[in-house]
């Protein structure tokens, strides 16, 4: 199979000076009188919901020190830290724009920054974090995109990729690379094998889905193909791609760790009223309002996350 890879790394590190043009979830929320905040059942920000929805999970009481990697804006991580504020916490990311932001959003007697790829990242480095967070940003990571038969490029030096693939399959009994189209979340799950290594003991991730699937309470309201295969998605400057997380899951649980896996849904409650349900069912949106709707509940069942507890925790 020939592959290439799809890597983030240039435009975040020195092309990306606003997270305007891919608005997450994450920040969809922030404004108080965001539309999406109006149609949940709890109306908050989305750092308050998750925190409040780990804790019936995790004791998150227990939690002293926090790494987030890949926080963006900071709003997450500056939730965490209104509800729990003995919590030590520590921000890696890739983009120095982002980096700053965070600076100005986290007080910095209570936070470290970083600035790394979390690929380059020695394990060791890792280790002795209580909680892990990744929100919304694994497909961010480098992606084997399968080249087509024809294609003429030589595409990535084979031996390299044959052997991580070899490694993964065997060690994690996975079939990467039998199916010819399928494309591979290598960097998400090194990414995941590595903090599984590092014996971090709770640790959160999330992003766009290719097996999560419409609940048949929504399926009235809401319809997206499930591929099960990685699929592109294009934005500005760069591209990423939807995570296969039974992938994830399976290397956390060959590596001891207990999964929960579920849709965002799961955390941020909607509030099914007239008004959302029309702006659903409408062909057309009517006006920006409808708009924004539409794309963030298709977001809370698109998105899923995995929370993985490390064995020989409760
Ligand atoms: C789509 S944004 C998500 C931001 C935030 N977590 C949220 O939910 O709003 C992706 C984030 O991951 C960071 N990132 C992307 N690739 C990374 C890498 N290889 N190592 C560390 N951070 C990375 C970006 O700089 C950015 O902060």
């Amino acid at each position: 199979m020939k592959y290439f890879i799809n890597s983030t790394a240039e435009y975040h590190q020195h092309d990306l000076n606003t997270l305007g043009w891919e608005l997450t979830v994450c920040n969809s929320l922030e404004p108080v009188n965001s539309p999406c905040r109006r149609i949940l059942s709890s109306p908050d920000s989305f750092g308050c919901l998750l925190y409040i929805f780990l804790k019936t999970i995790i004791p998150m009481d227990k939690v002293d020190t926090v790494l987030e990697i890949g926080g963006g804006m900071g709003y997450l991580m500056r939730d965490f830290l209104s509800l729990n504020p003995a919590m030590r916490a520590k921000m890696i990311d890739i983009s120095p724009f982002l980096l700053d932001k965070q600076k100005e959003v986290l007080p910095s007697s209570k936070v470290d920054f970083e600035l790394a790829d979390i690929l380059s990242v020695p394990l060791n480095n890792l280790t002795g974090f209580d909680l892990v967070i990744m929100n919304e940003n694994l497909g961010d990571l480098p992606t084997l995109v399968a080249a087509q038969e024809n294609q003429n490029d030589s595409g990535a030096p084979t031996d390299r990729i044959d052997a991580k693939l070899d490694h993964f399959n065997k060690q994690y009994n996975l079939h990467l690379g039998m199916n010819q189209s399928e494309h591979i979340n290598i960097g998400a799950l090194e990414t995941v094998e590595k903090l599984c290594l590092a014996g971090i003991r709770y640790i959160y991730l999330s992003e766009h889905s290719c097996e999560a699937a419409v609940p048949e309470s929504m399926q009235a309201y809401l319809s997206f193909n499930t591929p099960g295969i990685p699929e592109m998605i294009s934005l500005k400057g760069h591209q990423e791609f939807t995570i296969k997380f039974s992938c994830l899951q399976k290397i956390a649980e060959m590596l001891n760790y207990k999964a929960r896996r579920g849709a965002f849904a799961d955390f941020l409650p909607l509030d099914l009223s007239d008004k959302v349900k029309t702006a659903l069912r409408l062909a057309t949106p009517y006006n920006d309002e409808q708009e924004i709707i539409r794309q963030f509940v298709y977001d809370l069942y698109k998105y899923e996350y995995l929370i993985l507890i490390r064995g020989d925790e409760s």
